[in-house]
């Protein structure tokens, strides 16, 4: 059996690359060069980077984009967006522009409150339990003074907690949900060293509140975390226009007005078509999410159960025409943060939140709903109209180009073909080859 690798993490960078490039590469000095060439050349950045996580050796580029025109609750703006997907920020773009042109977006900040559990089993009685947990009620939101002073003066801090009973769902199970009110910050660690912190106090003032019950019947903690589940930091993000305004091209207003809407409710009625409908909206939150340093792993997390929450996996958007007037919207749960994390850290993550006028979390709550929205928006007028391989495929076609080894010049006379015909990865050969053969 091969023996695992020991001490890794405190090697060099250099022995790190070496060791994994003899280890994995056909051609170690290749795999060597491509490593180094995405070393930053600024030392400063670079030493940034290898802090953010453990054993960088090197680093993951993502193309960074804006997508302007976005009319947001009466504020123009232009959308930072990492993202490699070639369609995304072109489809932003378009659906901001068709969107400033009737009215612009608006939104509205439902809800702002972040939760986490210090999740517990205890075997004895839930009236002595109850007993104590009012009883030391005070006690714990007290513990967690020192933690929270700072973000109670910024307006935020703990706002309840409260003992739940899951014995139903598990033997033995109950939890301390505690909601939280975290202002511009997403709070993750503000969020968990308080819950330690109640764990703690929880547990230990048990054995002095009842000796003997505590004795027998000992509260025995599990874990405390936060909760990505985030129901009730949630932001709603809508567009309005009268549906004869909703000109496109080779459809009457009305009838792209009545398809849009039937494609959404195949979404909010057929989980196959929900996710995919879901992914394109995270297409436009995520990459926004990225560029501005927020975990996007936490928001996608939280948002797939909010479209679970009936029960089964729905769309996350809907839309209507009333009195000839077409309204499409959406509620996203969205717990971000503008303060902390990498927000401070990063040059461009910096750099984007200033593009976007420094928001607080509730403004850039509502620019990321937009986004994605936007995308939304975008992806259902393609699908309904043109098919969504046109638009897709012309975005590609850099990709393909680059891919087959084209250079700047046959790059544009590619573009330049594909502006009339229908990309696809042989097309894209074949017309290579021609030109190629005609230059000869
Ligand atoms: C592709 O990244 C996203 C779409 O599939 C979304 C959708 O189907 O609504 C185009």
């Amino acid at each position: 059996m091969s023996k695992g690798v020991s001490g890794f993490s405190k090697w060099t960078k250099s022995e790190k690359i070496r060791w994994i490039a003899e280890q994995y590469f056909a051609d170690p000095n290749e795999g060597i060069s491509i490593i180094e060439r995405y070393w930053h050349a600024d030392t400063t950045v670079q030493r940034l980077h290898d802090e953010f996580i453990e054993n960088t050796i090197t680093n993951y580029y993502l193309p960074f984009g804006v997508a302007p025109n976005f009319m947001i609750n009466g504020q123009l703006l232009t959308i930072p967006m990492a993202i490699e997907e070639s369609s995304v920020v072109a489809a932003a773009s378009k659906s901001a522009k068709f969107w400033l042109e009737r009215g612009g977006f608006q939104t509205e900040i439902l809800k702002t409150l972040k939760s986490g559990q210090v999740h517990f089993t205890y075997s004895g009685d839930f009236l002595h339990l109850k007993q104590y947990f009012d009883f030391i009620q005070p006690e714990l939101k007290k513990s967690i003074g020192a933690i929270t002073s700072s973000m109670d003066k910024r307006g935020g801090g703990l706002q309840s907690i409260e003992l739940i009973d899951k014995t139903e769902k598990l033997e033995h199970y109950y939890q301390l949900h505690a909601t939280f009110d975290t202002v511009d910050a997403m709070g993750a660690n503000f969020i968990n060293s308080c819950l330690e912190k109640f764990a703690a106090v929880f547990k230990d003032s048990w054995t002095t509140f009842n000796p003997s019950q505590a004795e027998k019947y000992p509260v025995d903690v599990v874990m405390s975390i936060l909760s990505n589940y985030a129901p009730e930091c949630l932001v709603r993000a809508s567009v309005s226009c009268p549906v004869s305004k909703l000109e496109v091209k080779g459809m009457s207003a009305q009838e792209f007005a009545s398809k849009f809407c039937r494609a959404v409710r195949i979404a909010e009625v057929e989980p196959y078509r929900a996710v995919t409908h879901n992914k394109g909206i995270m297409n436009g939150v995520d990459a926004v999410v990225l560029a501005t340093g927020n975990d996007f792993r936490a928001v996608e997390a939280g948002v797939h159960a909010y479209a679970s929450r009936s029960g089964q996996y729905s769309s996350l958007t809907h839309a209507k025409i009333e009195n000839g007037q077409f309204t499409f919207w959406m509620d996203i749960p969205l717990a971000l943060g503008t303060v902390g994390g990498l927000t401070q850290l990063h040059p461009l993550v910096r750099l984007a939140l200033e593009m976007l006028q420094n928001p607080d979390a509730k403004q850039l709550m509502s620019i990321t709903a937009v986004a994605g929205l936007a995308q939304n928006f975008g992806a259902i007028g393609s699908l309904v109209t043109t098919g969504i391989q046109q638009g897709h495929m012309k975005m590609h076609l850099l990709n393909i180009a680059n891919q087959l080894g084209a250079d700047q010049k046959e790059k544009k006379q590619l573009v330049e073909h594909f502006k009339t015909d229908v990309v696809t990865p042989n097309a894209v050969r074949s017309v290579l080859q021609n030109i190629r053969n005609l230059d000869q």
